[in-house]
């Protein structure tokens, strides 16, 4: 493959969401900081983030009790010491953003809160009602902007990390001008890259959640964790050949019903907590009440709520919704399911160091253990804040920029061919990409999706292992995001053959009970191990 000639800075972080600009500011103490977004600048799940984010700052509210509440929805899975941070340092890190700028929504003079599944107080904090991420992104990326150590370089697609003797030294990259990939060394690289929703057919997420941080950090050879745990958010919009808009779970902890095609409210069939249950039994309850009247959604019904306070508490929603002649004041709105939020990821300690040494993770592409087999609804956002900014300073503490290591000849770079066999395919072209795309999308919908069972998985496993795709060469943008969107897909479903019980978000009918061994396990795979328990 032909290559720019190297450049350097002191420290390189892939991706410009919550976590990625969160630790930029505080790198920028340290040296001169390139910042890589494989889109627009602001083009990231953080963008799109609607209910809000979660901290214990309520009146009426504790830190031990956000702990409890996280523990509870992740299933005996989650770290107690990485969740006491979250809970611990979140408040902290509140209040440093509204330092630089972020406006909550108030309630005369104090933080307005709302309620969503499965906490037990008010406590998640919005911005312009439901634009929470947008406004978070605005106040970070204005401190990130007036740093001028800090360079931000959109639609620069990272393709790979360098490796050279075990540690990573930087990353190649594809910047908007075309097929030439660059190299661009660092004393450390952190791994900010966000989600994978686009493994599967329906998502919430915007298009780049491609889980390429995953791929690219599996072929340099890191330890992923917990890969089975994939949360379906319950109500995402249903209109046909439309995307699948985010309906916030807000929406219910405002007063929203959920009903089926014959208009019964079922949810307290299902749950002490109805409509409010943690998001994996909703997801499952509207699942099968689909599957008994045999329609392709339920309907969400806001119509008992005040008309005026849902345009103005949800004004991106109404109108988004009101652009599918959907008044969701008046009318019963079409949802179903939808992939939204990665539990599993690239494996880090608490300072969000992964393995692989001078490569840090933090956000959503990384597993930390706060979230256990279910994030608890706003966490993430809180997530990518606390270790965000945690990663950046051990980053600071551990690889001073000083330590350059010396360019090699050959630096290992893991190619993502995604077939099985020794001699790469012939090119496909660009249609046939596209179709194997589809197919591992539509085979992880159908058969590794909310209610999984051993037949479909090992269905799926096999399928995905026969998929073969060619070397991106040249290399380009989409056909790095197909090898990717394929090699994660095959990570989720082997591990979720592997696991032979049902917690959290990964259900499986023909075990449908938790194994209640203590302590509970992680799953783990990397390109050198087979999925393994610990
Ligand atoms: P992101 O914000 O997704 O950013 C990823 C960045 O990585 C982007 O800049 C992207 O361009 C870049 N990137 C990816 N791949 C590459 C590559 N190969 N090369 C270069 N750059 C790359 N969570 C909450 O806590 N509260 C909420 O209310 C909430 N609402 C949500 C609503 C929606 C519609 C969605 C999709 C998610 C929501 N979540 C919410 C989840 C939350 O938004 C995400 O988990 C969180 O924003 C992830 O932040 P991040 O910084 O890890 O990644
Ligand atoms: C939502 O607003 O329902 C999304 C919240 C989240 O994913 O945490």
């Amino acid at each position: 493959m032909v290559m720019r000639k190297d450049s350097r800075v002191d420290y390189i972080v892939l991706g410009g969401g919550i976590a990625g600009i969160r630790a930029a500011i505080e790198l920028a103490r340290g040296g001169r900081v390139l910042v890589l977004t494989k889109d627009d600048l602001y083009e990231s799940s953080t963008e799109y983030a609607q209910g809000g984010i979660a901290a214990a700052l309520g009146e009426d509210d504790e830190v031990t009790l956000h702990l409890h509440d996280t523990l509870r929805a992740g299933d005996g899975l989650c770290r107690e010491e990485a969740v006491r941070i979250l809970v611990e340092e979140g408040p902290r890190q509140i209040h440093q953003l509204v330092e630089w700028g972020m406006r909550f929504d108030l309630n005369g003079m104090k933080l307005a809160f709302t309620r969503e599944g499965a906490h037990s107080r008010s406590r998640v904090l919005h911005a312009h009602g439901d634009s929470t991420g947008s406004e978070i992104l605005r106040a970070l990326m204005a401190k990130a902007k007036s740093l001028p150590s800090i360079e931000l370089l959109p639609h620069a697609f990272a393709m790979e990390l360098l490796v050279e003797d075990h540690r990573v030294c930087g990353v190649t990259y594809l910047d908007e001008k075309g097929s030439t990939p660059k190299c661009t060394r660092a004393s450390a690289v952190l791994l900010a890259t966000g989600g994978l929703g686009h493994v599967y057919k329906e998502t919430t997420n915007p298009s780049v959640a491609c889980g390429d941080g995953v791929a690219m950090a599996y072929r340099a050879g890191a330890l992923l964790s917990d890969m089975e745990f994939v949360q379906f958010h319950p109500t995402a919009l249903f209109v046909k050949g439309a995307p699948r808009f985010l309906l916030s779970e807000a929406l219910r902890g405002e007063g929203g019903y959920l009903r089926n095609l014959l208009l019964e409210r079922f949810m307290p069939r299902y749950h002490e907590a109805a409509e409010l249950a943690p998001r994996d039994v909703v997801s499952r309850a509207v699942t099968l009440e689909m599957q008994k009247t045999r329609g392709e959604f339920v309907y969400l019904d806001l119509t008992g709520l005040d008309a005026e306070h849902v345009k103005k508490r949800f004004p991106r929603i109404y109108t988004t919704c009101l652009n599918y002649n959907i008044d969701i004041t008046a009318d019963l709105v079409p949802i179903r399911p939808a992939a939204h939020y990665a539990m599993g990821g690239v494996a880090t300690d608490l300072d969000a160091a992964t393995s692989l040494t001078h490569l840090f993770a933090a956000g959503e592409v990384a597993t930390t253990g706060v979230h256990g087999a279910n994030r608890l609804a706003s966490n993430s956002l809180l997530e990518g804040l606390v270790f965000g900014a945690r990663a950046a300073a051990a980053m600071l503490e551990k690889h001073t920029p000083r330590e350059f290591p010396s360019p090699q000849e050959n630096p290992h770079l893991a190619a993502p061919h995604a077939g099985t066999t020794s001699t790469p395919p012939a090119p496909l072209p660009v249609t046939d990409f596209e179709k194997a795309v589809e197919e591992a999308r539509a085979l992880l919908w159908d058969k590794v999706g909310i209610i999984r069972n051993g037949k479909h998985l090992c269905e799926a496993v096999k399928r995905l292992e026969e998929i073969q795709l060619p070397e991106p060469d040249p290399p380009s943008r989409r056909a790095y995001e197909t090898c990717n969107i394929l090699a994660v897909a095959r990570l989720i479903a082997r591990s979720a053959l592997a696991r032979e019980e049902s917690r959290g978000a990964h259900y499986r009918s023909d075990f449908p009970l938790k194994n209640e061994a203590k302590p509970a396990r992680h799953s783990y795979v990397s390109n050198n191990f087979p999925v393994f328990f610990e």
